[in-house]
């Protein structure tokens, strides 16, 4: 949850550039909880920093500066921040690969848990990966990663298969996809 109630009319927003603008500011308006200071954008290398500084509170650590230079800097790499100020306090990226947005991680601070972030970093991607072409989402989320899991499966995510062991600890990975744009309503998932 914020760490702050929000107020209950439509938060502001500053919307991303691209197809993520009416999902950023229709899944803005649905976080009732958000407070009104909150700004959607693309994540560029600039916030190389406040990236590395989410991802150890989020994440516990989970990329180098290299990494995450890589994940910024590449333009089939779109990335989304949600900020508070100054604050980075979520993110979402992900990998287009020909018709597919690979998403390579998603993570809110966790003062501002389980106010509807989460979901809207997530809409507001997809949404972007569609207006640049892409036709199904997929990405790996540990087996024991509750939270996550109830993410991606509120937004329609399905699992399709698991990988034995993928992670450093020993966990297991589930595949999760998803048909997304035009084609999500055409049947298979
Ligand atoms: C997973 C994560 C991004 C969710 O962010 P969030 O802003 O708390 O999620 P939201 O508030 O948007 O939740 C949307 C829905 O997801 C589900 N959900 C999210 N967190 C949940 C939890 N802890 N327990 C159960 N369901 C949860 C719920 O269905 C929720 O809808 P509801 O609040 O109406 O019930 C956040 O917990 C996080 O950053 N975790 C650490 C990083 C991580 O594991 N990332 C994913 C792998 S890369």
């Amino acid at each position: 949850m914020p760490s702050e109630p929000g107020p209950p009319a439509q938060p502001a927003a500053t919307p991303a550039h691209g197809p993520a603008r009416d999902a950023a500011a229709e899944g803005l308006a649905r976080a009732a909880s958000a407070p009104s200071s909150l700004q959607l954008g693309p994540l560029t290398p600039a916030d190389l920093e406040a990236c590395l500084a989410l991802d150890t509170s989020a994440l516990g650590g989970l990329w180098s500066a290299q990494q995450w230079h890589t994940e910024l800097a590449a333009a089939e790499r779109p990335g989304l921040g949600l900020w508070q100020g100054p604050g980075l306090v979520g993110l979402a990226c992900g990998w287009l690969v020909v018709d597919e947005l690979h998403i390579t991680v998603v993570a809110v601070h966790p003062a501002h848990r389980r106010g509807g972030l989460g979901r809207l970093l997530l809409e507001a991607l997809l949404a972007e990966a569609v207006g640049r072409g892409a036709h199904h989402a997929t990405l790996e989320v540990a087996a024991d990663n509750g939270a996550a899991q109830a993410l991606y499966g509120a937004l329609g995510f399905q699992t399709a298969g698991v990988r034995r062991r993928y992670y450093r600890n020993g966990q297991d990975a589930l595949i999760q996809w998803r048909r997304i744009g035009q084609e999500a309503s055409s049947g298979d998932p």
